[in-house]
């Protein structure tokens, strides 16, 4: 068996772990493991390294990708899918795995169409918005990370009565702003996946202030859809009637040493993606659904939409009396 690995997208922290489980559960198996280098266009470009067991030594605590990763243009097209297949066949590869984000599932799901392969996906991404899985790899240090961050500025925000808004990553998922939003006790989060009602916000930050609440701040993701964070402080300022300080926390989410969570969730995936390609599956997301392993066909992973815990969405008036 020769098996091609790639992480492909948005890096995660988390991904060299699960590099890591799959070379070695590989090797293990008896698999020719083979490490394509930037992800599915570095498919296209054929930049293929034999992974050997010690090629994934001193990695695992590691955030970003040893593979390295990118997004390609080309394989989003027909032409582009086809000429993967020819190279996958060319090569004489027999499986590939690819870790990444809704994007990757929807590559890989083409690509099957056009490549008789086994193909299975891991979910790796910091904004865990992949339908069949509970968390996508990087995801809680991702938050951890911001947490980390929020912190500070609370500590700032409190010293100096302030009014902050602070800007989490998710284009288009409010997974990440949720957490965070909870965990560190904001007054409100904005996110994609809820109406936002600045009118609504302001009053509820102009209330807390009249019931001795000296400061105040509010989480929104990047992709809410009020408009970035600078748009949605001018605003506030505006209805608050105080100056809205913004930050942007931005990449730093995305890197450093990925929590136990995550090395824990990569390494199983990795191992279990083996064992999918072992017993001929194909087509599939791996993900652990209710700490469970599970299996979900490409289509679905990306085109269903993992919902938010509404209970927690529910309880944010509740905690910001
Ligand atoms: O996909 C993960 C993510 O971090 C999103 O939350 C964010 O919008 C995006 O990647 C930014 O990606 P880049 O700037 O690297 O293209």
């Amino acid at each position: 068996m020769k098996v091609g690995i790639l992480t492909s997208g948005g890096d995660s922290p988390g991904m060299n772990a699960c590099v890591r489980a799959l070379v070695r559960v590989g090797i293990s198996n008896g698999f020719e493991m083979i490490g394509i280098i930037g992800g599915l266009q570095g498919l296209l470009d054929q930049k293929f390294r034999l992974m050997e067991a010690r090629s994934v030594a001193n990695i695992i605590h590691r955030g970003g990708t040893v593979l390295t990763t990118g997004r390609s243009k080309e394989f989003r097209t027909l032409e582009g899918q086809m000429k993967a297949a020819q190279i996958l066949e060319k090569n004489g590869f027999d499986a590939l795995v690819a870790i990444g984000g809704n994007g990757t599932m929807r590559g890989l799901h083409k690509l099957q169409q056009v490549w008789n392969g086994r193909i299975i996906g891991l979910p790796g991404t910091i904004d865990n918005d992949i339908y069949g899985t509970d968390y996508s790899i990087g995801f809680d240090t991702a938050v951890n990370n911001a947490i980390d961050a929020v912190d500070k500025i609370r500590d700032t925000a409190q010293a100096f009565d302030r009014f902050f808004l602070i800007e989490v990553m998710g284009r288009h998922s409010g997974a990440i702003a949720l957490d965070v939003g909870i965990s560190c006790g904001a007054e409100a989060i904005l996110m994609p996946e809820t109406v936002t009602n600045l009118k609504r916000v302001a009053e509820d930050i102009v209330a807390g202030r009249e019931r001795g609440k000296n400061f105040a701040f509010i989480i929104v993701a990047e992709g809410d859809e009020e408009g970035d964070a600078m748009e949605i402080s001018r605003k506030m300022s505006g209805l608050v009637g105080e100056q809205c300080r913004v930050s942007v926390l931005g990449y730093i989410q995305r890197g450093g040493n990925p929590t136990r969570q995550d090395r824990i969730l990569a390494t199983k995936l990795g191992a279990y993606a083996i064992d999918c390609i072992k017993q001929g599956k194909t087509g599939i997301l791996v993900g652990e659904v209710k700490g469970e392993l599970a299996e979900t066909p490409f289509e679905e992973s990306y085109t269903k939409k993992r919902s938010l815990d509404s209970y927690l969405i529910g309880l944010i008036d509740a905690l910001t009396i």
